[in-house]
C-alpha cells in the first residue's frame, strides 16, 4: 500500500495496485461519472478542519472558511456544521452560504467591487461583518446603512505593503496591489462613519497573499497594523477586532516525491525539512499568539487551500500518448477550463496514474489538454511511467482548492461534476453541466428583448 494525500492510497487490486480514495475505488467511480470529475474525500476535509480549529480556537481565533476556494454546497454544509464562519466575496457566496446554513452573523463579506445591490442585500441578510476596501465602499455602505436602519459592523482592510515570497498573482498586500487602502486613509474613512448612527468600524482586516510558507510576512504586517492601531487609539479611535485573513501555505508534492520508496523517502523528507520547513496550522497560530500576546480584542482568520487541497482530485483520461521530436506529449481528456491553476499561475499537480505503474522506468512528457490555446499544459517535461498508453485513467492531486471553482465552458466543453466520497460511499455532489444545458441558454426566445 502506497499512501499518496491524506485519503487516497494505492491499494492491491486483481492484477496490479490501483487507487482508492477512502474505500472507494476510483476506477469504480470513473466507471459511473464521465471524466473528467472532481472527487473530494470527507474525512481528508473533517481532519483538516480539527486541525485548523485545534490549532487556532483555544486561542480564540475564529475561524471563517475563505469559500473561494472550493463552494459546493456539500462541503460548505460539512464546514457549518462543524461550527465555523465563512468568508465571501459575492452576493452569489452569500446565498450558498446561508443555503448551506451559515449563520448570516458568521459571514465576512470581503472583495474589492461590491456593488451597491450586493451590498444592501447583504445588510438586508444580517451579514456580521464587512470588510471595507475603499473609501467609496465606505460611503456606499452608509448610505445603505442609514436607509434600512440597520446596524452594520465593518472592518477596514488596510494594505499593509509586505513582502511575501509567493507567485506574483497571489500577493494581495504588496505596494500597488488593488486590495485594501492605504494607512493614511483609515483615519479619514473612520471619521466618515462617525456620521453614521447604523454603521460602525470596528476594526482592521488584511490579506497578504496566498501560498505563503513563513510566518515572517504576517509578523511584519501585524507589527505594522499594531502600531496603526496604536496612533488611532491616540487619535481617540479604539479598534476591538483583527482580521488577518488566510494565505497559509500547503506543500504539493510532485509525482517523484510521492512515489518514492521508504527509504528513499525519508532521505528525501530529511533534506527537504532542512531546505525548506512546511509550516502548519500551529506554526501559524502560535506566530499570531506571540505577535498580538497584548492584544485585548477579537481575531479572526479566512483560510481557503489550507482547508481544502488535499482532499481532492481530478480524474482524467489519456487521450493519446503522441510521440514526437524534440517532444512527446501525454494528451488528456482533461483542460485548462476544468483546472486552470497551470495557465493562470504556472502551477504544477501531480499526476499520477489509478494504476499503479508495473515498472519503474520513466519517460519525459508534456502533459497538455485538447484546447486550442499553448497555455493549455498542465507541466512541461514531466517524468511519467514509460508504460502509460491512451485510454488509461490518471488523477491530478491536490485540487481541492482553487480548482472546481474556476472551471468554465471555453471550447464548448462541459464543466466537470464534483463527486464526494464518505468511507465506501460516494455521490455526486455537482452534476456535469453538459453541452447541452449551456446551449439552452443561447436559444434564440431566450434573447430577444424587443
Ligand atoms: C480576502 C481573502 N481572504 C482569504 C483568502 C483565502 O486565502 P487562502 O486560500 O490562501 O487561505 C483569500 C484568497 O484570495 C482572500 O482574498
Amino acid at each position: 500500500m502506497t499512501q499518496l494525500t491524506p485519503q487516497l492510497r494505492y491499494l492491491p487490486s486483481a492484477q496490479q495496485q490501483a487507487l482508492w480514495l477512502e474505500n472507494v475505488s476510483i476506477q469504480q467511480l470513473a466507471s459511473q461519472v464521465a471524466t473528467p470529475f472532481y472527487c473530494y474525500s470527507k474525512a481528508a476535509l473533517l481532519s483538516n478542519i480539527h486541525a485548523c480549529k485545534a490549532a487556532f480556537e483555544p486561542e480564540n481565533i475564529h475561524i471563517h472558511y475563505a469559500m473561494k476556494a472550493n463552494s459546493n454546497l456539500s462541503l460548505l454544509r460539512i464546514i457549518a456544521e462543524q461550527g465555523l464562519g465563512v468568508d465571501i466575496v459575492s452576493i452569489g457566496e452569500m446565498r450558498r452560504a446561508l443555503s448551506a446554513g451559515f449563520k448570516a452573523q458568521d459571514i465576512v463579506f470581503s472583495g474589492v467591487g461590491k456593488t451597491t445591490a450586493e451590498l444592501a442585500e447583504a445588510v438586508l441578510a444580517g451579514v456580521g461583518q464587512f470588510n471595507l476596501e475603499s473609501k467609496e465602499e465606505l460611503a456606499v455602505l452608509i448610505t445603505i446603512a442609514d436607509k434600512y436602519q440597520q446596524l452594520v459592523s465593518a472592518l477596514i482592510r488596510v494594505n499593509p505593503e509586505v513582502t511575501v515570497d509567493t507567485h506574483k498573482n497571489i500577493t494581495t498586500g504588496a505596494k500597488g496591489n488593488k486590495f485594501g487602502v492605504n494607512f493614511s486613509d483609515v483615519l479619514p474613512m473612520l471619521e466618515t462613519a462617525e456620521h453614521s448612527p447604523f454603521l460602525k468600524i470596528k476594526g482592521l482586516a488584511m490579506h497578504i497573499g496566498s501560498q505563503i510558507h513563513t510566518t515572517q510576512p504576517y509578523l511584519d504586517a501585524i507589527a505594522k497594523i499594531q502600531r496603526l492601531i496604536n496612533e488611532l487609539k491616540i487619535q481617540g479611535y479604539l479598534l476591538t477586532q483583527l482580521d488577518l485573513g488566510g494565505g497559509f501555505g500547503i506543500q504539493y508534492k510532485d509525482y517523484q516525491q510521492l512515489t518514492r520508496n521508504t527509504e528513499q523517502q525519508e532521505q528525501q523528507e530529511q533534506q527537504e525539512q532542512q531546505e525548506q520547513h512546511y509550516l502548519a496550522f500551529s506554526d501559524f497560530s502560535n506566530a499570531i499568539k506571540s505577535a498580538l500576546a497584548h492584544w485585548q480584542g477579537r481575531i479572526s482568520i479566512e483560510p481557503g487551500r489550507s482547508l481544502m487541497a488535499d482532499i481532492g482530485v481530478m480524474v482524467c483520461e489519456i487521450t493519446y500518448i503522441k510521440e514526437s521530436r524534440p517532444t512527446s506529449f501525454v494528451v488528456l481528456n482533461a483542460a485548462m477550463n476544468d483546472l486552470m491553476r497551470p495557465a493562470l499561475y504556472q502551477a504544477t499537480h501531480a499526476l499520477i496514474p489509478v494504476q499503479s505503474p508495473s515498472s519503474s522506468l520513466q519517460t519525459k512528457y508534456d502533459v497538455v489538454g485538447p484546447i486550442c490555446e499553448s497555455t493549455d499544459t498542465f507541466s512541461k517535461s514531466a517524468s511519467l511511467p514509460t508504460d502509460l498508453a491512451a485510454g488509461d485513467l490518471m488523477c491530478f492531486l491536490y485540487t481541492g482548492a482553487y480548482c472546481a471553482v474556476m472551471s468554465n465552458s471555453y471550447n464548448s466543453r462541459p464543466i466537470a461534476a464534483e463527486v464526494l466520497v464518505d468511507d465506501a460511499q460516494a455521490h455526486v455532489i455537482r452534476q456535469a453541466i453538459t453541452q447541452d444545458d449551456l446551449m439552452a441558454f443561447e436559444q434564440p426566445s431566450a434573447l430577444k428583448l424587443f
